[in-house]
């Protein structure tokens, strides 16, 4: 039934945008993070919050790399159902882009091509010092805080709690969800700012939700699907 009203929406649409968070990857095997078995609520020295934040990337930046390389850079993760099904209706046409929350790089290896990472992406490291570029397996291959050749620390371009997000993402990002007609939010808690917020630029007809638990956005959608996203995801015929 709910597939069949999605199938519908999709069909009769001119512009649909996906906006995801991590429960569109777990599927893929990398826990999301405020799940019971999320990545939050799992036991650490420090609550995973302050570990994944700027000042403790500058004060503690061992242990930052230790918890970074442990459960940030899973390894041989591959994308699911929802990656390229979302891929295949942008090939199609049928999609006009992806916002994600999600650093885990799944959608571009599934193939899409238009997507937005306001979070930034595990691929991409740089050193602070001078800028060289570096791949997620050189920081997953290295021990302790990864240097540059120059000496200088090499940042992985994630957005850490306390900074801010890329100004070209968001007004990219922005500009997809506020000229589109639907919005598909799936895989998501809506619980973290400025990214839930970008929901409010949304003036389309279509809200959809897909979510295994309930959202704080579920009341203002024109349809809920309490599901797994890449099962249902890989119902719509393209
Ligand atoms: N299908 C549908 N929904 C799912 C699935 C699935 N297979 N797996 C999990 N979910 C849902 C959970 O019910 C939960 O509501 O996805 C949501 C994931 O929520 P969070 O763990 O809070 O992840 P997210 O919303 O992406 O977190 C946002 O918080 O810590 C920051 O930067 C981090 O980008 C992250 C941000």
């Amino acid at each position: 039934m709910s597939i069949q009203a999605l199938q519908k929406i999709i069909d009769s649409s001119r512009r649909v945008v996906f906006f995801g968070g991590a429960g569109v990857s777990t599927e893929s095997g990398i826990p999301d993070f405020r799940s019971k078995d999320g990545l939050y609520n799992q036991k650490y020295k420090y609550p995973p919050e302050v570990m994944l934040s700027r000042s403790f990337f500058d004060t503690h930046p061992k242990e930052f790399f230790d918890f970074y390389r442990d459960k940030l850079l899973p390894e041989g993760v591959k994308p699911n159902k929802a990656h390229l099904k979302l891929a295949e209706m942008e090939k199609a046409g049928r999609l006009s882009a992806v916002v994600t929350q999600n650093i885990d790089g799944l959608h571009q290896a599934a193939g899409s091509k238009n997507v937005f990472e306001l979070h930034g992406s595990v691929h991409r490291n740089y050193c602070m010092d001078c800028g060289k570029f570096y791949t997620s397996d050189y920081i997953k291959n290295s021990e302790g805080v990864p240097r540059c050749e120059c000496g200088g620390v090499i940042k992985p371009d994630v957005v850490l709690y306390e900074e801010g997000l890329d100004n070209a993402t968001v007004t990219g990002a922005l500009r997809e969800i506020s000229s589109a007609d639907t919005l598909i939010v799936a895989g998501t808690s809506l619980s973290v700012y400025p990214a839930a917020g970008f929901l409010d630029y949304f003036r389309g007809k279509n809200l959809v939700l897909i979510n295994r638990d309930p959202t704080p956005a579920d009341s203002r959608a024109q349809l809920v699907i309490r599901g797994k996203v890449g099962e249902v995801l890989d119902g719509i015929k393209v």
